[in-house]
């Protein structure tokens, strides 16, 4: 007798190591062929289709185009799997599988001509949901360089086919810390003054902008720790896996898995030192309240 869709979604993942290679390696290549034509369409000077949640939250053209060829490709390729992505695609999912795609993480980089933007694809199991969901295979692609960071849930992390493995700092003193500001003018403020406790703590501050980057840059060791609030699935679902197959610790501020609230990444020791000044700090405190 066919099951119900929510049953089939509560059952357990199964799934060889050879199949999530499989899932791993089209993450990878729709993220490649995708950041591939950004690289050669970008105009010569791009400019704001659309804002979203703020003034400060742009869309480009470029952002719907891209959304779009990521939807067809995996429509036609995996008809019964689920998608979400950043600019509005929501598919429900026959199969347990859900794509996650942000098509262009970073958008004001991409704007502006900077070269911190990147394309995250990912497949979960379950809800695309980052309270419940399995994360089962990402890719993030940065589009300068076409720097391709990859994993597969199990079978490790990879930027090309090097393994990947994060640094083990001594002390928070000693950790590189990257971190991302929302679109919102009252969380930017609770950041920055979030920032006060945490900047004296750290060895400094990157802000590249884009989350998917700085997750992928924690996995190679070009970053040491990394934490923001205000996350949404796709700027997260490649990432943090990439992150975690590395061998950080992926949690929020309490120690749930990441979620819009907070995210938290790096060595666990150090993940949970900074998470408590974070705690301390009010960082994941209502923004209606924060004067
Ligand atoms: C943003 C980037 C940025 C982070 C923001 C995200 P978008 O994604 O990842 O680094 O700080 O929280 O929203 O809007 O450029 O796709
Ligand atoms: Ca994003």
């Amino acid at each position: 007798m066919p099951q119900p869709e929510t049953h089939r979604f509560s059952t357990p993942l199964e799934i060889t190591p050879e199949q999530v290679r499989e899932l791993a390696i089209l993450c990878r290549t729709l993220a490649h062929d995708a950041a591939q034509f950004i690289a050669s369409h970008r105009p010569p000077r791009e400019s704001v289709a659309d804002t979203k949640s703020t003034p400060t939250d742009v869309v480009t053209q470029m952002d719907r185009d891209i959304e779009a060829q990521l939807r067809g490709r995996i429509v036609q390729l995996r008809p019964d799997d689920g998608l979400l992505g950043e600019e509005g695609s929501s598919k429900a999912s026959t199969s347990g599988f859900t794509w996650v795609v942000d098509p262009i993480d970073g958008t004001v980089n991409y704007l502006y001509g900077l070269p911190g933007y990147s394309v995250s694809v990912a497949v979960v199991w379950g809800a695309p949901d980052p309270a419940t969901w399995v994360q089962v295979a990402g890719a993030v692609v940065r589009v300068s360089d076409m720097a391709t960071w990859w994993a597969g849930r199990g079978i490790g992390a990879f930027r090309g086919e090097t393994v990947l493995a994060i640094n083990n700092p001594v002390s928070l003193g000693a950790c590189l810390t990257g971190t991302g500001f929302g679109y919102d003018a009252r969380l930017r403020a609770l950041q920055a003054r979030v920032l006060l406790e945490v900047l004296p703590a750290v060895r400094d501050i990157r802000r590249v902008g884009s989350a998917a980057v700085d997750l992928c840059s924690l996995a190679e060791g070009s970053l040491d720790l990394y934490f923001e609030r205000g996350l949404s699935p796709w700027d997260m679902a490649a990432g943090t896996l990439i992150a975690r197959e590395a061998g950080a610790l992926t949690i929020d501020h309490e120690g749930a898995p990441p979620s819009k609230t907070m995210t938290v990444a790096g060595p666990s020791g150090l993940v949970l030192e900074l998470a408590e000044i974070l705690r301390k700090t009010g960082a994941a405190a209502d923004i209606n309240d924060v004067r």
